[in-house]
């Protein structure tokens, strides 16, 4: 489906090297978008989406680590002068990295899942909000449905970090409601990517996919094509600090 008001967007997409964030970055690009495609430590994966979103509209590749505030001002700044202005800010980058229980987990572990998904957002989101601004763009989160349960084993403080990411979504939508930028989320539930051939065992995947109403696991890009709902001011110009879970029907809410 072409979002015709997509066209000519300049999209910023952090963590596209891989996964759900390079399903999007793609996505778009096929919506004739300027895509700007980061990523941290897999500079092939950013190289392989980039040379994907180049075979359909233009796009640059950026490196940052989200943690880090000096590294995402510039990264932020490089993008909006290559595009001349953002319009879409894609908050995906965001990581587990560990399994870790509460019981046992470490304090550094615990500042790092923060960090990663939380401080990142806020880093990201502050840099390109005077581009967002001047635009009337829009943001998008990806969270997690683990933020609505607790997650599972080991998950509980990124499920906790991720129900962060979703509380700044309606705080945020709040906030730049004024200044015409809406910001909502994508909670994914279990999406197949490298994130879960990192942290489960084909064993748990196969049993969640058993336990999903519509039974399957996710793809990426059935997270890219709601965040694209999302960013689209003709499809959804009157929905602003909402989300869309994307989990098959695994964890309903009324
Ligand atoms: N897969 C799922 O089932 C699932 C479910 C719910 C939510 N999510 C969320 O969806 C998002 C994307 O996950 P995914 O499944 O696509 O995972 P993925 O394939 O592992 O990709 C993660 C991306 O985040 C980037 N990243 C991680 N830490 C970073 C840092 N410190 N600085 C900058 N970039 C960093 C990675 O960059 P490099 O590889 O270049 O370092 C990579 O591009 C994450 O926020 C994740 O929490 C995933």
């Amino acid at each position: 489906m072409i979002y015709e008001d997509l066209k000519d967007k300049k999209v910023l997409v952090t963590g596209s090297s891989s996964g759900i964030g390079a399903a999007i970055a793609i996505e778009f690009a096929k919506q004739r978008c300027f895509v700007g495609v980061h990523y941290f430590k897999t500079k092939q994966g950013g190289e392989k989406t980039l040379a994907e979103v180049k075979k359909h509209s233009d796009a640059n590749l950026l490196q940052a680590d989200i943690r880090d505030q000096k590294q995402v001002t510039e990264m932020v700044n490089a993008f909006a002068k290559a595009a001349a202005g953002i319009d879409i800010l894609v908050n995906n980058a965001g990581d587990l990295i560990d399994r870790q229980p509460f019981e046992t987990a470490t304090l550094e572990y615990h500042e790092d899942i923060f960090a990663t998904n939380v401080r990142s957002i806020f880093l990201v989101t502050r840099a390109a909000l005077p581009y967002l601004k001047k635009n009337k763009g829009c943001i998008v989160n990806i969270g997690s449905v683990a933020g609505h349960h607790g997650g599972g084993h080991g998950s509980g403080i990124y499920a906790a970090a991720k129900a962060a990411v979703a509380t700044e979504t309606i705080a945020m939508a709040k906030e730049f409601a004024t200044y015409g930028i809406r910001v909502n989320s994508v909670l994914p539930g279990l999406i197949e990517t490298r994130f879960h051939e990192r942290y489960s065992t084909p064993e748990r995947k196969q049993k969640v996919a058993q336990q999903t109403p519509l039974g399957r696991n996710g793809t990426a890009r059935d997270v890219a094509k709601a965040v694209l709902f999302l960013a689209s001011n003709d499809a959804a110009s009157f929905i602003t600090g909402e989300y869309i879970a994307v989990n098959g029907g695994l964890y309903m809410r009324a």
